[in-house]
């Protein structure tokens, strides 16, 4: 029989490249579409030597539609999972044009091409960051999106809107938005693993670094927000756990289970933690001595976010598997590599 192909845009990004291996041993084929711009060729190496699988790379910018078209021209997939987008929401508030161009041109691009070239089914990278600063814990995806606080944020509300009213109108378009909560963590292998350029804006490279000594110190933004140790709490998932909600994602597609055709999940563990307990928990599992501060609050932080991660439980068979404690030594493990 022949096997299902998934194009992976962004598949040489911190989550792509982890959702490409759990893809190709789940018995999937996979093209991967990447642009370089925030990723490196060592991602598209580490997940050829995981799994032992020639992967096929296109160095291609999802914006450029000539060129992507090419790509449908070549390689016969029938689902697309897009990755490619800009992620730092503090980068997005100071550049936002380039936030709306990138951003939302390339997913315009991946439905309009999906149309030309008859292919169904499509997944979205969303964020939790949809919720904005929810009124009640934990949350489902019934809870109210709230207006979006960057143009990072505006860009995964809007996307989730192009992506419903595409499946709208167009009959033979089948979609599902994750609504991913913190994603941290390596592969088990430390072969692939996040890959942050300049100065980590996000708190586990910003730990990793600090602890290999790259960074002088952590600082722990605000410790007077009202939650039990007064910082700021998440829903830290683990990228492999991450990974694999997209392979059940396809699946449900191809195997035509998605009635509603449209469909939102949050992919979380359903557990809050505290950035101190993170911190704490990274020097306890790994056996080291963090050197951090307290500093003032970040703008723009929400003060506590955890998943109801129920739907996704019942309706696609996934759950959260890695502990955080395997996670955090698998941070360490990958920074160790670096
Ligand atoms: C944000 C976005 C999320 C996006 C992610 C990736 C929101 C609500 N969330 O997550 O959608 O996918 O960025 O870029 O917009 N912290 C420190 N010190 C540090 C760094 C972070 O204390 O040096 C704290 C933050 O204040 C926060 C927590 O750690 O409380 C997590 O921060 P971060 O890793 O940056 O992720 P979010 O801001 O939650």
């Amino acid at each position: 029989m022949k096997k299902e192909c998934v194009l992976v845009a962004g598949g040489a990004g911190y989550i792509g490249s982890h959702t490409t291996v759990e893809l190709i041993e789940a018995g999937f084929d996979v093209v991967i579409v990447d642009n370089l711009s925030n990723s490196e060729m060592r991602a598209v190496e580490g997940v050829r030597k995981i799994t032992g699988v020639d992967v096929p790379f296109e160095q291609v910018d999802c914006c450029d539609i000539d060129a992507f078209r090419k790509v449908f021209e070549k390689y016969d997939f029938d689902s697309v999972i897009h990755f490619a987008a800009s992620k730092a929401v503090g980068e997005s508030v100071h550049e936002p044009m380039m936030y709306y161009r990138n951003n939302l041109t390339s997913f315009m691009n991946v439905i309009d091409l999906m149309r030309e070239f008859g292919r169904h089914n499509v997944v979205f990278s969303s964020s939790c960051t949809v919720y904005g600063e929810p009124d009640k814990q934990p949350v489902t995806e019934q809870t109210p999106r709230k207006p979006a606080t960057s143009p990072y944020g505006n860009t995964k509300q809007m996307s989730e809107d192009i992506l419903r009213d595409s499946i709208a109108a167009y009959d033979g378009l089948n979609g599902i938005a994750l609504r991913y909560f913190n994603p941290i963590g390596a592969h088990p292998t430390a072969l692939i693993g996040e890959l942050p350029r300049g100065v980590p804006q996000n708190l586990v490279p910003y730990i990793t670094q600090t602890a290999a000594g790259i960074r002088e110190c952590l600082s722990v933004f605000g410790d007077d927000y009202p939650t039990p140790d007064g910082s700021c709490i998440r829903d830290y998932i683990d990228v492999t756990d991450l990974a694999k909600a997209h392979v059940v994602a396809i699946r449900r597609m191809v195997e035509h289970k998605n009635k509603e055709r449209y469909e939102v999940f949050n992919v979380g563990t359903g557990r809050g933690v505290s950035v101190l307990e993170l911190v704490k928990g990274f020097e306890r599992v790994n056996g080291l001595k963090l050197n951090y501060k307290i500093a003032p609050r970040r703008e723009g932080d929400i003060i506590a976010i955890w998943a109801d991660p129920t739907l996704a439980n019942e309706k696609l068979g996934w759950h959260a598997e890695r502990s955080l404690d395997e996670t955090l030594a698998s941070v360490w493990k990958w920074q160790q590599t670096l």
